[in-house]
């Protein structure tokens, strides 16, 4: 299970700092959450912070394209350092020629779905794809809680991604150490956590206490 912290619930006054604790505790990758104020109802950050974050850390930084027109702003967000580009099927008209232009530019691509999107949408992409995104909140805001029928359309993009292995889906919202288990084992192979772990007293100890909870079920 890979483990994508979510700096939206970080102190963005001291996101070095934020960043340096969970690269510490074994991320595996770094969530960038980018809210346009349409696509979605909230604002955050752009090319600059990511280009500043991209000097702090090794982590691979998986940026959540929350905006309008993605297909605009991709080469912009790669540049800056973006290494995994993820646009919404809702806010993207031509998915097949977005996720290529992603491709193309050096990044791999990833796609989200909103929890009223069904998986099927992305059948004809499926070679498109690096990652898949599976919004288990409405996006917006950090602290929602978590949608339970994420589950059954985890398991059905698993079925839809049988023989495609290496692409991975990751699962954003309401994300907790008492879900982790059932989401592993659903099929979701990265787990990103915003307040589960920046809204902790000890981020580093609480991602690696969401590691551990997705992989009891595994283990028993
Ligand atoms: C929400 C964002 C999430 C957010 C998750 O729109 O896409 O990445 O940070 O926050 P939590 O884990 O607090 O639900
Ligand atoms: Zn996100």
């Amino acid at each position: 299970m890979k483990i994508a912290p979510s700096i939206l619930s970080a102190d963005f006054a001291a996101l070095g700092e934020a960043i340096a604790r969970v690269e510490a505790a074994g991320a595996d990758l770094l969530h960038v959450d980018v809210m346009d104020g349409h696509f979605v109802p909230n604002l955050t950050i752009g090319p600059p912070v990511i280009e500043s974050i991209r000097k702090r850390t090794r982590l691979p930084l998986d940026v959540h394209l929350m905006i309008e027109e993605p297909e605009r702003w991709v080469e912009t967000y790669i540049k800056s350092g973006a290494d995994y580009v993820t646009v919404h099927v809702e806010a993207s008209a031509h998915l097949e020629r977005t996720l290529t232009l992603i491709r193309e530019a050096g990044a791999r691509s990833g796609v989200a779905l909103n929890p009223s999107t069904p998986p099927e949408v992305l059948q004809y992409v499926l070679d498109d794809v690096d990652l898949v995104l599976v919004m288990s909140v409405n996006p917006g805001f950090g602290g929602q809680s978590f949608i339970p029928t994420t589950y059954e359309k985890i398991r059905r993009l698993r079925a839809m991604l049988a023989d495609r292995p290496a692409v991975l889906v990751s699962v954003d919202g309401g994300v907790k150490a008492d879900n982790a288990g059932p989401l592993a084992q659903a099929g979701a192979t990265v787990l990103v956590a915003g307040s589960a772990i920046f809204g902790a007293p000890d981020p580093g100890a609480a991602l690696v206490a969401l590691r551990s909870a997705s992989e009891v079920l595994r283990r028993a």
